[in-house]
Formats: structure tokens, C-alpha cells, sequence
């Protein structure tokens, strides 16, 4: 089986950090989403992997090589425009062939193993294995339709009035049959080929179409919230691996990792945190959730549930919480009266002065 990893798309929702940074790269606990997305699919065997990119096909490259450092043989496969789910299908034929494949979208994360549900594909003669889940707003996602028997009778993308609340997660099992049903179908009102509507097409053929609903949590990280709370839940796994030196005069609480070369100085530390290699910081507090990137320096400061990508400067902020900030981002709080926290997302380069007046 081959794997279809996807990873156009301009992160619109992600914006300003993804003005610079592919959505799929963004790192929770210091690592790009897209890594743990190759991992999963490598973990289940699948080590013939084709990523389709975009815009950002450079960044992406420079990032995952050609795959070695998994021991996955990797075809990128480039959209030339976002044109949809089923149009990265339509592209990628030539790369996927007659054999089945598993498409990952490469902003989603799961806590489930793919294991039983590919292996249950491979070995069945089902022609597409969907992945649900519950969520709330299923407004937001594609949704699936279930008869009392199990069955999926239907399937909308973002439908205003949706018939239930099983969303489509971003994984996708299919035989060849995908292959006629994207040629088969219009642009949808979005002007994409939708994932939806082809699959809908393979039910309205009397394909059959299996389905299992996911048990543990899954996130499509597209968005900040859901970023932050991917963040969180990944830290939660977290096992204490100090590659520094601590000094005396810093409390350390809760699983907490760091890197090399981290210089931390009359500070407390509250895991789960994940520290960078080269990081400073300085009569700070820093956690619960944390994640901070390589050669930041952080002083008289409090931080919490964030993630700091790499080269950020942190100063005199007295409760940033909540947010995500691009490299080489500079806060300056130092003269400033912001009672309370402060929550931002801010763009690569960024420097912003929390100073009143
Ligand atoms: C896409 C699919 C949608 C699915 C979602 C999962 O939506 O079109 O059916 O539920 O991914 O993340 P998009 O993220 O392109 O809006």
C-alpha cells in the first residue's frame, strides 16, 4: 500500500504564521506536524510515500529530504493551485498506480494507531475505509450520514444543516476505483475538486464504502486553538530528558525535556515544556505547556500554554499565554502596564512593544 500525503494548501486560517511557515511545519513540542505525520504512516509500514506541495513545495523539501531519515522512499508531487482534495488525487495517479493507498492530510493529528483500520483495508475487498469522529461543529468538516445499520447513505462538505455529527477526519482509504470518481466530478460552489463529493460518487456507483470512528482525540491543526490544544495533548506524553546542565536557582516541576546548550537562570519551570537546544532564559516562569524553539532567550517574563517557534525574544511580559509566535519574534513588555495576560499570533520577524501610549 502507498501512502498520499497532502500538503498544498495556503493555510489561510493560520495566518500570519503561515505567511512565511507551511501550515504543515508549524512544530508541536518542537517538532513539524508533517514529521509526525510520516511517522504514523511509516509505523504502519507504509514507506512509499507521495507528498503532494504548493506554494510552500521548498520549505517542505528542505524539511523532509527524500525521506531517508525515516527509511521512506519519498515523490513529492506538485499542485500547481489548491484546486481540492480529489484534484491532489487526480494528480498523483501516475505516482499511486492500480494499488491502494491511505491519503493523510498533513495538518491532521490523531491518538489513534492506523494499524487495525490499514490492515483490515488491505486484506478486504471494501473499495474506501473512512475515518469518523464526533465533533461539535460539524458545520466545519465534511459529514457522513449513517443508516441504523451502519451504513453511510450520504456525505456533505460544510453543510449548513448537517445530519449528524460525524465529521470526515483527514485520513482516506482507497482502492483504484478514487481514481474514476475524481475524473467523474464538477468543482464544488469553492471552486474544488471535493474529497466528499468523489467518495459520494462511489456510493451512488454502489461501491461499498467502509467506516470506524475514531476512539481518541483528533486535530485538524489548521487554526490556532486547535494548534495550541494539539500542542497540549502531545506535551502531555512528554518524559523528562535533560541534555543540560540545570543550575540551583531553578525550580524544576512536571516532566520537562531540553535540548543542549539551554542556560536557564533563577527561573521555575513547570512541565509538561519541551526546550529547544541554545535556549536562554532568565528570572522567568515558564508552563504548563510550553513548547519553545532553538535559541530563544526569554527574561522577566511568564509564559504559558504557547508556542515559540525558533529565535524568538521574550521580555518583560508579564502573562503571555495562549499563543503562537513565528521565528525571531521580539515582545518587549518591559515599560508596560497590561494588566492581566496577553495572547497573540504573530508572523515570522515580528517585534511588538507592549509599551502604553
Ligand atoms: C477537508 C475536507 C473535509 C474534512 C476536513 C478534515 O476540509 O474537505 O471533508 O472534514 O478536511 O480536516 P478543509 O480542511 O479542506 O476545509
Amino acid at each position: 500500500m502507498k501512502g498520499l500525503i497532502l500538503a498544498g494548501g495556503s493555510g489561510r486560517r493560520l495566518r500570519p504564521i503561515t505567511h512565511k511557515t507551511a501550515k504543515q511545519l508549524v512544530p508541536i513540542a518542537n517538532k513539524p506536524i508533517l514529521h509526525y505525520v510520516i511517522e504514523d504512516l511509516v509505523g504502519v509500514g507504509i514507506t512509499d510515500l507521495g507528498i503532494v506541495v504548493g506554494d510552500t513545495a521548498k520549505e517542505i523539501e528542505e524539511s523532509v529530504g527524500n525521506g531517508s531519515q525515516w527509511n521512506a522512499d519519498i515523490t513529492y508531487i506538485h499542485q500547481e493551485e489548491p484546486l481540492g482534495l480529489a484534484h491532489a488525487v487526480l494528480i498523483s495517479e501516475p505516482f499511486l498506480g492500480q494499488e491502494k493507498f491511505i491519503m493523510y492530510l498533513g495538518d491532521n493529528m490523531f491518538e489513534d494507531s492506523l494499524h487495525a483500520v490499514v490492515e483490515d483495508f488491505e486484506n478486504s475487498s471494501t473499495n474506501a475505509r473512512l475515518l469518523l469522529a464526533k465533533v461539535d461543529n460539524p458545520q466545519a468538516f465534511g459529514v457522513a450520514e449513517v443508516d441504523e445499520q451502519g451504513v453511510i447513505k450520504g456525505l456533505v462538505e460544510k453543510p449548513e444543516n448537517p445530519k449528524s455529527d460525524l465529521a470526515l477526519v483527514g485520513v482516506y482509504l482507497f482502492d483504484s476505483t478514487i481514481h474514476r470518481a475524481v475524473k467523474a466530478i464538477e468543482p464544488s460552489d469553492r471552486g474544488e475538486l471535493e474529497i466528499t463529493d468523489a467518495i459520494q460518487w462511489m456510493i451512488d456507483e454502489e461501491n461499498s464504502i467502509g467506516h470506524k470512528t475514531l476512539e481518541g482525540w483528533w486535530i485538524d491543526t489548521g487554526k490556532k486553538d486547535p494548534l495550541l490544544l494539539c500542542n497540549e495533548l502531545i506535551l502531555e506524553k512528554i518524559e523528562t530528558l535533560l541534555l543540560s546542565q540545570i543550575g540551583e536557582t531553578v525550580t524544576l516541576k512536571g516532566e520537562i525535556v531540553t535540548g543542549k546548550n539551554v542556560e536557564i537562570i533563577d527561573s521555575n519551570i513547570q512541565g509538561p515544556v519541551v526546550i529547544g537546544s541554545g535556549v536562554r532564559i532568565e528570572r522567568s516562569d515558564i508552563g504548563p505547556y510550553v513548547s519553545i524553539g532553538d535559541e530563544c532567550k526569554i527574561e522577566d517574563s511568564s509564559v504559558e500554554r504557547s508556542v515559540l517557534m525558533e529565535k524568538s525574544y521574550i521580555s518583560g511580559v508579564t502573562q503571555l499565554t495562549k499563543s503562537v509566535l513565528g521565528r525571531k519574534v521580539e515582545i518587549d513588555g518591559k515599560e508596560s502596564e497590561v494588566q492581566g495576560s496577553t495572547s497573540l499570533m504573530l508572523g515570522d520577524g515580528t517585534k511588538v512593544n507592549l509599551k502604553n501610549g
